[in-house]
Order: structure tokens, then C-alpha cells, then sequence
């Protein structure tokens, strides 16, 4: 049977991964700054988190929601206690669309509202209403468009207030990234989450933070909304959530109540799944790996600022993202082919660097290091090294 082809790929077969590497069938080792997009966050294989698993397995690995799961409670004090949110209520699922899908749906239930705002550039996953709120046509099928979501410019505080000045009495929640992620490492400005939180309030719509990917830490804060000093009223959490095991969240403030029948889940919160989470939670807590990612983001960052090929270097903790010239268009490629780097990309020409928040400071200049020599090789293919070294 063929694979059913949903992504370009590199011709590559990866076949084992430890820490901050991974290696191909061919035995050849690559650097992962790209975290398999974002999803490593305690770095691959970690061993506590594997003991975790393994122990798990040996007691249980599923069984359904419809009795108490102590393990849930567990990972649910936990979440609370390093997120800083010990009053929110813990939903679990399986993926970040899945996340998203439950707060939207979660925030239409509360208000009694159908009105979703959404922002441009904005990626919040695939599945029905999670595509809506995304702001690329390319992925939205007939069947997923819908009249009940508006896009309105990212980090426009006034043509959002507009927007809710007309609109308030319909709107049930605005969705927004802290960086957006696969939109290109843009950050949402404390000034914008401070004015969503105000609109909000004021028209009592409620307030979705999408931390799937720049969430779990990954900024150098539990949420990267954390920056702006705000209380989301739901965080959706997927990727660094399990360090590679299907497991997603959101997190829901006390004064929205839960009803039967508001949501559910046959494979969501399975003890697999909260074991593996705990994991990555006490591996976060123990290696002090939020205050890491903060620092050796900044190192990274400085360190690119100095590279003059570079433009806009941006990001938080290890979210970074920066823009290569035309003439560096080979560069990703050539990381990975020749100096075997995986990084990230955001279309047109953003190169996006989400490793493992345990990535050490060697790691770091290896690939400081190494992306010199390949900036230096394409510029060299080009006939371009020597002009702008004179
Ligand atoms: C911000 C954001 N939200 C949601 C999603 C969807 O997550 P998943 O692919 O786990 O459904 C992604 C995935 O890249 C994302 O970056």
C-alpha cells in the first residue's frame, strides 16, 4: 500500500534520535534545531521520559474516561503548579487541532455566540473549525468555509476594537498564537494581547490562547502570551507537551463551567499519554529548562544578529526566526544535505529554529559554526564570497 502523500519530503529516512541529534538508515548524524517541529522539548529519547513510558506500560496503558484515571489528576496538579495556573480546569486530547477545535467550540457553548476572530497570518490546525480560523484559503475545504469567522489584521489593536464596537454582542472568542509559528516567527505585541484581553472582558467573548507551538516554555515563559502580563481564558498546549507522544491540552479558566456533553474523548488523557507528559514535566522542572530555553535563546539570537546575511532576527527563548536574501535561498537545503541541520521554514524565506530546550550551549555554537561554513559554501557556489568580503 502507497502512502497517501500530504507533504513534499526530503529524502531522508530518519530512524533514531538522542538528545539534540538524530540519525538516518544510513547511519549519518544530523543536528536538530528544527525539534521535529517543535515537538522535542526535553530533547529525544530522554531517558527519564522513556522510564516513564516504559513503567506505564507495564501498569496500563488505556483505559476509558468513563471512571477515574488517577494519573490525570496527577499530571493535572503538575500542569498546574509549573504553568502557573493551579485554579484552571485540564481538558486532554490528542493533537493541537484537536486542542483549538475543543476551545472554539468550548467558547461557543459558554457565550452562546458563533462570531471566531482570527488574525492574519494565523495557523491553528486542520480539522474543521481549527482550518476556519486559519488564514490560508489553500488548506480550507469547501465543506470548512464558513461566514462564522472574520480575519482581522495581526497586532491591530484599533481595527480590533472596531471590530468589537460593531460586533461585540456576537463575538464568542478570539484565537491567537503569542508567536505565530508556522506564519513566520511573528510576535504578537504586548499591546495587542493586553487589548484582547480588554475587548474580551468588556464583551465578555472569550480569550484563546494558542500555545500549541510557542507554548509549553518554549519562549522562556510557561505561555509566550505571558509576556504581556495577561490571563487567557482558555491556553490550547500540543507539541512540547509529550516530547514526541500524542498528547494535547487546554487549559480553562474556573469562571467558564463545564456541562456534559460540552466535549469528550475516547483516546484523550489516556494514562500512556499522562505519563509521558508528567515526564516531560518533571525532565522541564529538574533541568531548570524554561530559564535554559530563555538564555540560550538570547545567546543564539546576538550570535545571528552578528551574521550581516541575516535579516530580522526575531523570537523568544527557542522560537527564532530570521529572513535570508534571495541569494541564500539554497541555505536550508544546504544545511541539511551538506552540514546535516535540520531547521525550519516559513514561506517565503524564513528559516525557523525550534530545537529541544535542552540544547546546550556547544550544541548552540556547533550550529553558529557550521551555519557560517554554509552561508560561506552557497555564497561561494554563487561566485558572492569574495565581493562581500572586500
Ligand atoms: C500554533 C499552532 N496551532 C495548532 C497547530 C496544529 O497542531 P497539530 O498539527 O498537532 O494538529 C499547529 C501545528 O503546527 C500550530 O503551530
Amino acid at each position: 500500500m502507497k502512502l497517501f502523500e500530504v507533504y513534499p519530503l526530503y529524502d531522508i529516512a530518519i530512524t533514531r534520535a538522542a538528545g539534540a541529534y538524530v540519525w538516518d538508515d544510513q547511519g549519518v548524524q544530523y543536528l536538530d534545531m528544527y525539534g521535529g517541529h517543535a515537538v522535542i522539548s526535553i530533547g529525544h529519547t530522554h531517558p527519564h521520559w522513556v522510564k516513564r513510558i516504559e513503567q506505564q506500560l507495564e501498569k496500563i496503558a488505556f483505559y476509558s474516561n468513563s471512571v477515574h484515571l488517577p494519573i490525570q489528576q496527577e499530571l493535572a496538579d503538575k500542569l498546574g503548579k509549573i504553568s502557573g495556573k493551579p485554579d484552571y480546569q485540564l481538558f486532554l486530547c490528542n493533537s493541537g487541532a484537536e486542542a483549538n477545535e475543543n476551545a472554539l467550540k468550548l467558547a461557543s457553548f459558554y457565550t452562546g455566540r458563533k462570531k471566531m476572530v482570527a488574525f492574519s497570518k494565523s495557523f491553528h490546525g486542520r480539522t474543521s473549525l481549527a482550518v476556519a480560523v486559519t488564514d490560508n484559503p489553500a488548506i480550507v475545504a469547501p465543506v470548512n468555509e464558513t461566514d462564522n469567522v472574520v480575519f482581522l489584521p495581526f497586532n491591530d489593536a484599533s481595527a480590533l476594537e472596531n471590530y468589537f464596537a460593531e460586533n461585540g454582542k456576537n463575538i464568542a472568542a478570539v484565537i491567537v498564537e503569542g508567536i505565530q509559528g508556522v506564519g513566520g516567527i511573528n510576535m504578537a505585541s504586548e499591546a495587542f494581547l493586553q487589548t484582547i484581553r480588554t475587548q474580551c472582558t468588556a464583551h465578555n467573548a472569550v480569550f484563546i490562547a494558542d500555545s500549541v507551538q510557542c507554548g509549553y516554555g518554549r519562549s522562556g515563559r510557561f505561555f509566550a502570551h505571558d509576556y504581556a502580563n495577561v490571563a487567557a481564558d482558555i491556553y490550547t498546549m500540543a507539541k512540547g507537551m509529550g516530547n514526541g507522544f500524542p498528547v494535547a491540552g487546554i487549559l480553562i479558566a474556573p469562571h467558564i463551567p463545564a456541562k456534559y456533553g460540552m466535549l469528550g474523548t475516547t483516546f484523550g488523557g489516556n494514562p500512556l499519554a499522562c505519563a509521558a507528559a508528567l515526564g516531560v514535566l518533571e525532565v522541564m522542572e529538574q533541568e531548570n529548562l524554561i530559564e535554559m530555553a530563555k538564555q540560550r535563546g538570547m545567546y543564539i539570537m546576538n550570535k545571528l544578529k552578528e551574521f550581516p546575511e541575516l535579516e530580522n532576527v526575531r523570537g523568544r527563548g527557542l522560537m527564532i526566526g530570521f529572513d535570508v536574501p534571495d541569494y541564500l535561498k539554497e541555505l536550508r537545503k544546504k544545511l541539511i544535505f551538506q552540514f546535516n541541520i535540520f531547521t525550519g521554514e516559513a514561506k517565503p524565506n524564513t528559516i525557523r529554529l525550534l530545537p529541544s530546550l535542552a540544547l546546550t550551549r556547544k550544541q548552540a555554537d556547533e550550529f553558529l559554526e557550521t551555519l557560517r561554513e554554509a552561508i560561506d559554501a552557497v555564497k561561494e557556489e554563487q561566485g558572492l564570497l569574495e565581493k562581500t568580503e572586500q
